[in-house]
């Protein structure tokens, strides 16, 4: 390649990244969640880096601190997903989660500051009869913004954004006007919300000279990770992306996760990722889904004694577990840096008293 022709396609590439980065900010945005321009914090944890002991530099993006609906990812999707609802004239949003859902508490908290109505469909997915579990943390904050709720039981293997869909149906008929939200709100339109969310980390980390060498989270739903790497791939950016599953085997978890890449690369415009780009480590899950083990619980108890930081027993803390046995176990090298994406969800902590007893 000659000198001219290398200074071209260097040209060529700043130009596709300047343009994925300006598409994002084109789709429709809800403002009043977080004031425009609002960055969470991009944390170095150095007590939690030195109990570790194993060399690596970890920082913490505080997620759980976004936006004013009580924090957590669910918010950076919801300003794409309630500006569409907006848009379609909703009246009502309709969703679905598991018990202790994040999102549904989310999109409650969304719903009563925008003024629609909210209904929401939470699956038993844990067989918990307990108080704490069926009423606290995350279900009393449902009630708490106005929303109505149904319950659905996980043994059957139902479909619940069908089950969702069937329900909306119904309350169409008697005249809501009414926008659905897939589980987690992972769809491309929610997924847009960490595709932003990954400019703002690369933005973050170059203004502190930091070099990120691993970007790791939680991976449920799909739509954060898919939305972080749609994001990191359209710039070309060099960082490892690793999700921490808390439900699917692994080879299932990386196909929802490309699947959903791919839809949000082509409504963002860019060119489809490669599946190669997609790693889900599922080896921290435990029992299941909303089932904390020994190494969740010592993980929640670890963050919150060094950095004063609040995990959840569901994702966060499933995910932290796996990051702290990378770095035991030497797969997380010394001198490099990791950056712990925190999503949220430590209000479902008042659910799950019995695992720290
Ligand atoms: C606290 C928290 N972290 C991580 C996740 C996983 O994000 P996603 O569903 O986008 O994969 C969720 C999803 O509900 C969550 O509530």
């Amino acid at each position: 390649m000659t000198v001219e022709t290398e200074r071209e396609t260097g040209t060529t590439r700043a130009r596709v990244r300047k343009l994925a980065r300006a598409r994002v900010e084109d789709f429709a945005r809800v403002e009043a969640f977080a004031s425009r321009g609002e960055t969470t914090p991009l944390e170095r944890a150095p007590r939690l880096s030195e109990t570790l002991d194993c060399g690596a530099e970890i920082w913490i993006k505080r997620d759980d601190v976004y936006g004013t609906l009580t924090g957590g990812n669910k918010t950076r999707k919801l300003e794409f997903l309630m500006a569409e609802a907006l848009e379609e004239g909703a009246t009502m949003v309709v969703t679905q989660g598991a018990t202790q859902s994040n999102h549904a508490r989310q999109t409650a908290a969304a719903c009563a500051k925008l003024g629609l109505k909210c209904h929401i469909l939470l699956e038993d997915r844990t067989g918990r009869r307990d108080e704490n579990y069926t009423r606290n943390g995350n279900v009393l904050l449902d009630d708490l913004f106005g929303a109505t709720r149904e319950y659905r039981p996980g043994d059957r293997g139902l479909n619940m954004n069908e089950e969702m869909e069937i329900v909306a149906k119904a309350y169409r008929a008697r005249g809501e006007r009414v926008y659905t939200i897939v589980g987690g709100g992972s769809c491309p339109t929610g997924a847009l919300g960490y595709v932003r969310a990954a400019y703002e980390i690369l933005d973050q980390a170059r203004e502190m000279d930091l070099d990120i060498d691993h970007l790791v989270h939680a991976t449920g739903s799909a739509g954060t990770q898919a939305g972080l790497a749609v994001g990191l791939h359209s710039v070309d950016a060099d960082v490892n992306l690793l999700g921490f599953g808390v439900r699917a085997p692994r080879d299932v978890q990386e196909s929802n996760v490309h699947d959903l890449a791919l839809r949000t690369c082509a409504k963002l415009g860019c060119t489809p990722i490669d599946r190669s780009k997609i790693v889900a480590d599922s080896n921290y899950v435990g029992e299941g889904y909303g089932i904390p083990s020994t190494s969740t619980v010592d993980a929640i108890r670890l963050f919150a004694e060094t950095e004063g930081v609040l995990l959840d027993p569901v994702y966060s803390g499933k995910a932290a577990a796996g990051l702290i046995d990378y770095c035991l176990t030497g797969t997380f090298k010394p001198g490099e840096k990791i950056v712990f994406l925190h999503t949220g969800g430590a209000t479902s902590l008042h659910g799950y008293l019995d695992a720290f007893a």
